[in-house]
């Protein structure tokens, strides 16, 4: 396993490998992994040739500093997880060597944009954007992974590789989870002992949801869900909305074609965790 900070050296190495015909895997990250990461970077070891995992906290993506500067930071720590796996090679760059020059790049997204993440969290998607774009055409990768609990960013991801005739091949991991059903995430970290006992009721209750939607409107299956989070005291839900898998429009009937899923993010103290449910309807 190799570490480079900088994009020429990652490219010298990564272009002996393509010379060679060898598949490159890609897994885009901030850092602070988990299991979850390493299941991203296990798929992509399976998959290709030779992996790459970025390590970059973007900056461009916060739209709260205190988000980007509690942002959990350890690379001896995950360098010693990915050693656990494989993975050929660490890009950690500066934020200089990324944006030598501030990316003015404005995306349009349309409304996939607009809503839940979006809509709470404006300008996180015009960055992340900016960030992939720029990781894609460093790393030239033949596959990216993406894990599903940032549902969301995956649908921004998939239509800025159309948008731009990205020549990568999007992959979509599921969730990696807890025992008790807590989604992975770098946030979980920041969480207090006693939010950390209540977190988990986040996936029962989506749970739930699901259940409830033979006997449930969509719009009642939401009302029920906010009310169940924010009656346990130590969270309180921002958002909880059922859309199509592809618009990521709110579903108003059950009986609307397509893949439906619950998107929700809740605060728990501090800590934003978001997390989501496919529906079976
Ligand atoms: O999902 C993340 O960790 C980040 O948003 C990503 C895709 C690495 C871009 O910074």
């Amino acid at each position: 396993m190799e570490i480079f900070k900088t994009i020429s050296e990652l490219q010298q190495s990564l272009k002996a490998d393509r010379d060679k015909g060898l598949l490159i895997g890609f897994v885009p990250t901030m850092g602070a992994l988990h299991k979850g990461h390493l299941s991203l970077v296990e798929q992509a070891a399976k998959e290709n040739d030779r992996v790459v995992v970025s390590i970059f906290v973007n900056p461009t993506q916060f739209n709260d500093p205190n988000d980007l500067k509690n942002y959990p930071r350890n690379l001896d720590a995950d360098a010693g997880l990915l050693s656990t796996v494989v993975c050929d090679y660490i890009f950690v760059p500066s934020v200089t060597e990324i944006y030598p020059d501030s990316d003015t790049r404005e995306f349009d997204f349309g409304t996939l944009e607009t809503v839940m993440e979006g809509h709470f969290r404006p300008g996180h998607f015009n960055g992340v954007a900016q960030v992939v774009s720029k990781l894609f055409s460093i790393v030239m990768p033949d596959r990216a992974y993406f894990g599903l609990k940032d549902f969301q960013q995956y649908s921004i991801i998939k239509n800025l590789k159309e948008k731009l005739h990205l020549p990568v091949n999007l992959v979509a991991c599921e969730t990696v989870r807890e025992d008790d059903g807590l989604a992975l995430s770098s946030r979980n970290k920041l969480l207090t002992p006693e939010h950390r006992i209540v977190v988990p009721q986040i996936y029962r209750i989506l749970k739930e949801a699901r259940a409830d939607a033979t006997n449930f409107t969509p719009h009642e299956v939401k009302t029920r869900v906010i009310g169940k989070i924010d009656s346990l005291g130590l969270l309180k839900t921002e958002y909880f909305e059922i859309v199509d898998e592809l618009t990521l429009q709110s579903v108003t009937d059950w009986n609307q074609k397509g893949t439906k899923v619950g998107c929700i993010a809740v605060f728990a103290g501090s800590v934003r965790l978001i997390d989501n449910i496919v529906f079976d309807k």
